[in-house]
């Protein structure tokens, strides 16, 4: 989708140097600039084949999505906002310091609700014979230690993410807890299973039981897609 909106007042110079400039306010765009920043923009992706999963109302799932689209809508925003305060210098402003700091807040909200929903959508238990299980083994001792403890961290008090990150270096596996989105991340771990647990993932259908939630979200785990993002 094109973010880049161009008023019809507006208009085409041919530049000197050969390119084709397009003359936005004192700023000057080619359009090659312009291809780049659209490939650098995000679309948001659609989950529509999980309305109908069991434990989850459509009404609940609908909200989620357009949630997870403001993320897409603001990551792009942010980073249009920040590529033009470069442009024209300001990044010693306090305004570009906050937007640097709330951009990781809005990608991994982004990011999350994409492993999130492409975690989900199928049926039936963990192929306890398959490499992600026995990995969880050897981590954890057996696949049912390592269920407890992932339940164990999605039950904690705030709002958060749950996480099985894969330690790419050491290949070791770790239940993290995401704090909103950007809090307690471990560096150069890979994502392979997450885990919603803000209110707006599961207080629609579930009230403030989140445990039922939990349960709901395992029994449509789509474990060859986490197990395929084991490295
Ligand atoms: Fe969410």
């Amino acid at each position: 989708m094109k973010r880049l909106l161009i008023p019809r007042r507006q208009f085409l110079t041919l530049s000197v140097t050969g390119g084709l400039l397009l003359s936005i306010g004192q700023t000057k765009f080619t359009f090659a600039q312009i291809r780049k920043e659209e490939k650098m923009s995000y679309n948001a992706r659609d989950y529509s084949r999980l309305i109908g999963m069991e434990g989850f109302s459509e009404t609940l799932l609908k909200n989620h999505f357009t949630l997870y689209q403001g993320y897409v809508t603001n990551t792009n925003k942010l980073a249009d906002t920040l590529r033009q305060m470069l442009k024209e210098g300001k990044t010693a402003a306090s305004e570009y310091a906050e937007l640097k700091r709330r951009f990781g807040w809005e990608f991994d909200g982004m990011r999350l609700h994409e492993y999130y929903f492409e975690n989900l959508g199928a049926k039936g238990a963990i192929d306890k014979s398959g490499k992600l299980a026995k990995k969880m083994a050897d981590a954890f001792g057996s696949y049912e230690e390592w269920e407890k403890d992932f339940k164990g961290v999605g039950a904690m008090r705030g709002i958060g993410w749950v996480t099985l990150y894969q330690d790419t270096a050491s290949g070791n596996l770790f239940n993290c807890w995401i704090n909103e989105h950007d809090g307690g991340h471990l560096v150069g771990c890979n994502p392979i299973l997450i885990l919603d647990v803000f209110e707006h993932a599961f207080m629609i259908d579930y009230g403030l039981k989140r445990a039922d939630y939990i349960t709901a979200f395992f029994k449509n785990i789509d474990w060859k897609a986490a197990e395929g993002r084991l490295k």
